[in-house]
């Protein structure tokens, strides 16, 4: 490296501080990276987990007969349209009519597991059309 052969074995550590000195706000720069880059990582990862929820979320509508009643996708048909349900309903609300049922529609706690609910929750809850 031409900087230990120039100032004569000068190790990497001293030329970093030596950087960090004088070049304040490349430290603050490279401070800011480090502290950040860890937690957009993990959003990242959250974000795909999201993703992949919704993903099954959509399958499991479709493989026990939500859109029998309400429409291929929650577009609605017998029962009301969901398309924009994640704007209408909290989560909680969502998590309950699955769980429960409604007046003509049946609860689904011994059919579906818990994770099958959440993903559906997470599916529903991301349902947002604006208009309709
Ligand atoms: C037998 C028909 C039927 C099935 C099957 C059905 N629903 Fe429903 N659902 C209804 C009806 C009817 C309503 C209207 C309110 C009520 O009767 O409780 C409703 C309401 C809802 C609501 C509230 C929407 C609103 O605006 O009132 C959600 C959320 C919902 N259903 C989700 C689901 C999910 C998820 C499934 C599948 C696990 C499912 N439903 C299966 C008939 C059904």
């Amino acid at each position: 490296m031409s900087v230990i052969d120039v100032e004569g074995g000068v190790s990497v550590y001293s030329f970093v501080s030596r950087i960090y000195d004088r070049f304040p706000m490349v430290c603050v720069l490279l401070t800011t990276v480090f502290l950040f880059c860890p937690s957009s990582f993990a959003s990242a990862a959250s974000q795909a987990k999201l993703v992949a929820a919704r993903e099954r979320g959509r399958q499991i509508f479709q493989a026990h007969g939500c859109e029998h009643c309400h429409g291929a996708n929650g577009s609605g048909g017998r029962a009301p349209d969901l398309s924009n349900i994640g704007r209408r309903w909290s989560k909680r609300r969502i998590r309950h009519q699955i769980t429960v049922g409604g007046k003509s529609m049946p609860g689904f706690a011994d059919v579906l597991s818990r994770d099958q609910i959440n993903d559906l929750v997470i599916m529903l809850e991301f349902q947002r059309a604006s208009k309709k």
